[in-house]
C-alpha cells in the first residue's frame, strides 16, 4: 500500500506544483530565450525540387531564407507584417529574398516576420520590421556567399563535391564552422543534394561556430515552409550542387 500512497501524495503535490508552474511557463508572459541568431541561406534549385509547386527559372544563386532566433518563435501575434514598412528596400528584397515558389513574395516574408521576426526584434537594432529585413540584406552582402563559393571554385553543375570539401573551404574562409543541410537522395539516387548553409552569430551580431549536430532532431523541424520534403544536417558524403532543374524524375 504505501507506494500507492506515496504515489497518490506526490501526483498531487506534482499536479499541484508543477502545474502551475507549466501553466506559467506556456500561458505567462515569460520572455521566449533564445541565445543566438542564424543567417539561413537557400539554393533556390534544390528548394524548387523539394516542393509541388511549379518554379520557373529559379535564381541561380543563393537567396536569403531568414533571420532566425536559435529557440524561439511566432513571439508575438499582434505584431502584424506590413509591407508599406520596407516598400523602401523591396528591389533588393525581391532580388536577394525572393520567394522562389511563388510569383508573389508577401506571404513569404509575412512568414518569416511572424515567425522569426517578432522573436528577434526583442534586439532594439531589431526591434522593427524595416530593422529586421535591412539587417538581413546586412548579413547576405557582409557573408557574401556567393561570391566567396565561386573563387573558390564551388559551382553548380553535374560535377559531385564531398561535403568535406564544400565545409572546409566555408570554414577556411569564414574561420567558423557554418551549418549545411542537405535534400537525402531520393530513392535510387545516390547522393544528398545541398540546400541551404546557415550561418551563426551571437546576439551582437558576431560570427560564431555553429556546433552541436545533436540538435539534429529539432533542426529538422525548425522551418517547414518548404514541406513537403525536409532538409537535415548533410552527412559526409558526396554531395550535389544542382544547376537545373530536372523536369522530370
Ligand atoms: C507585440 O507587438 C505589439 C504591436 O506591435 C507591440 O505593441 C507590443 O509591445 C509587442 N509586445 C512585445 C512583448 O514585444
Ligand atoms: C502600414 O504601415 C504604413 C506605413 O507606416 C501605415 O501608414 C499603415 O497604417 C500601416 N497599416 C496597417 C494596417 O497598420
Ligand atoms: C501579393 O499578396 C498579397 C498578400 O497575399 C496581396 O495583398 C497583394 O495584393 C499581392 N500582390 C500582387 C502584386 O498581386
Ligand atoms: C544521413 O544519413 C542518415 C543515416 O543513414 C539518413 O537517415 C539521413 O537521411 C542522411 N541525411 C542526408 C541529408 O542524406
Ligand atoms: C570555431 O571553431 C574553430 C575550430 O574548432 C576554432 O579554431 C575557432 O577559433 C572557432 N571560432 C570562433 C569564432 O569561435
Amino acid at each position: 500500500m504505501k507506494p500507492v500512497v506515496l504515489c497518490i501524495v506526490g501526483c498531487f503535490w506534482l499536479a499541484h506544483c508543477c502545474g502551475s508552474a507549466t501553466t506559467m511557463l506556456f500561458h505567462g508572459h515569460q520572455p521566449h530565450e533564445w541565445k543566438k541568431l542564424y543567417f539561413v541561406h537557400h539554393w533556390p534549385v534544390t528548394v524548387c525540387k523539394m516542393s509541388e509547386e511549379d518554379c520557373k527559372d529559379p535564381p541561380m544563386y543563393w537567396t536569403i531564407h531568414g533571420l532566425w532566433a536559435d529557440k524561439a518563435e511566432h513571439c508575438n501575434k499582434t505584431w502584424h507584417f506590413n509591407i508599406s514598412k520596407i516598400k523602401d528596400i523591396l528591389g533588393d528584397m525581391k532580388q536577394y529574398w525572393p520567394d522562389v515558389l511563388h510569383p508573389n513574395h508577401t506571404q513569404f516574408w509575412k512568414h518569416e516576420w511572424d515567425k522569426h521576426g517578432t522573436c528577434v526584434a526583442m534586439l532594439e537594432s531589431l526591434n522593427s520590421e524595416k530593422k529586421y529585413f535591412s539587417k538581413a540584406l546586412e548579413f547576405y552582402e557582409k557573408l557574401d556567399l556567393n561570391s566567396y563559393l565561386l573563387k573558390m571554385g564551388i559551382k553548380p553543375g553535374s560535377t559531385y563535391y564531398q561535403l568535406a570539401t564544400i565545409r572546409d573551404a566555408l570554414t577556411s574562409f569564414y574561420k567558423v564552422t557554418p551549418k549545411i543541410q542537405c535534400l537525402p537522395p531520393e530513392e535510387g539516387e545516390e547522393v544528398q543534394t545541398i540546400g541551404q548553409i546557415k550561418f551563426c552569430f551571437t546576439k551582437e551580431f558576431n560570427l560564431i561556430n555553429c556546433t552541436e549536430p545533436k540538435a539534429i532532431s529539432y533542426l529538422a523541424h525548425e522551418e517547414r515552409f518548404f514541406d513537403p520534403e525536409e532538409l537535415s544536417i548533410c552527412n559526409d558524403t558526396l554531395t550535389y550542387y544542382p544547376a537545373q532543374l530536372q523536369l522530370h524524375k
